[in-house]
């Protein structure tokens, strides 16, 4: 048995766990394995793979990042490419992508990735590939799993870095917006912001208006708390307003942005108040994983190379009630987790009175 190990979109901590993981259990099996360089993009040059050893994944777990590398562009389905007249277009080279796992004897793939990832992988497994994937994205909302790797290392570093904050906002009795990750759920802002005792929580699944905001500004100020944080997703969007979008390059989603910014200075200009805002960004991302992480990741990871031998394929490992189960691709693909509006943690918030914009 000979396997590929891809890791696709953005990185998140725990990935190295997961190849790890997936790299000693098919070695333990007597199988080949094969890393894919920086997302399936490396499949159409001449040195697509890294020969994944025993050597090669000791000592990553630790690690942030992917020692493989990974690409946002890479979509086999959508491969920019530069016409004759110098714009740039997208084209469909999956076939290409199909024949090189082929031309390599590749049995299965094991896809690490986000909805972007899991979008790919159930079109290439439709295309006759056999594939197994594992759930990453520090924004947890895959669908089916109840967390997906890099989360929990992605909320510590939010919620550390609020408390930095709200130190400084304390002295200086300011209004401090900051913005985190999440395009579509607002899980990271719910947790992080939660755990560090935000008094502002808004999140892509509530609709935010300004005069709710105010008005908790204004309930601090006659207890005399003089300063409020205000955490806020990127994806926010304000009731009947739109995504904050810094730019678009072909073949990638919109980067979102500037909420932060924009709400800092709403609220300056409502209040009277000082405010300044941040942006903790692709922070977020990075560094050690946490121990969580880290098991959950090799977990994953072994549990994908179980569905390979059992040839179970086109199968995504999830983790549903603390426990490792196997649902089709196809059932995530194009589907959301977001945060549920009844759940229990949005309800926490509110009896203890945080303002979710609404
Ligand atoms: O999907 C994870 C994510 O971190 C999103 O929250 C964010 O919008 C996006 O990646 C940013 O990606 P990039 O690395 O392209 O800026």
């Amino acid at each position: 048995m000979k396997i590929a190990i891809n890791t696709g979109g953005g990185d998140a901590p725990g990935l190295n766990a997961a190849i790890q993981a997936a790299t000693l259990a098919a070695l333990k099996k007597g199988w080949e394995v094969l890393g894919i360089k920086n997302g399936y993009g490396s499949l159409y040059t001449d040195e697509p793979f890294i020969p994944l050893t025993k050597e090669r994944v000791r000592g990553i777990t630790f690690q942030g990042g992917t020692i493989l590398g990974t690409a946002n562009r890479g979509n086999p389905f959508e491969m920019p490419y530069k016409t004759e007249d110098g714009e740039w277009a997208l084209e469909d080279r999956s076939d290409e992508a199909i024949e090189v796992f082929k031309k390599h004897d590749i049995d299965a793939l094991i896809a690490i990735g986000g909805d972007g990832s899991m979008i790919i992988a159930n079109k290439l497994a439709q295309k006759g590939l056999q594939i197994v994937g594992i759930p990453k994205t520090i924004d947890n909302d895959i669908w089916a799993t109840d967390v997906t790797l890099g989360f929990d290392t992605a909320v510590t570093t939010a919620t550390e870095a609020i408390d930095k904050l709200t130190t400084t906002a304390e002295s200086h009795h300011r209004i401090m917006v900051v913005e985190v990750m999440g395009r579509y759920a607002g899980w990271i802002a719910l947790h992080s912001g939660l755990s560090a005792s935000a008094d502002v929580i808004l999140i892509p699944e509530v609709e935010y208006s300004f005069d709710p905001i105010v008005k908790k500004i204004e309930e601090r100020e006659a207890q005399g708390r003089h300063y409020t944080i205000v955490v806020v997703a990127e994806g926010a969007v304000e009731k009947g307003g739109d995504h904050f979008v810094k730019g678009k390059v072909i073949g990638q989603s919109e980067q979102l942005g500037g909420a932060d910014e924009y709400i800092a200075d709403k609220l300056s200009e409502l209040t009277g108040k000082e405010s300044r805002s941040i942006v903790l960004g692709h922070l977020q991302r990075g560094g050690t994983p946490s121990s969580y992480d880290r098991l959950i990741s090799l977990r994953f990871g072994a549990a994908a190379i179980r569905a390979v031998a059992d040839e179970d394929f086109n199968k995504l490992i999830v983790m549903q009630k603390n426990c490792i189960t196997r649902i089709p691709i196809q059932d995530v693909a194009h589907k959301m987790k977001l945060v549920p509006l009844d759940g229990d943690t949005i309800q926490t918030a509110r009896e203890i009175g945080i303002c979710m914009g609404d």
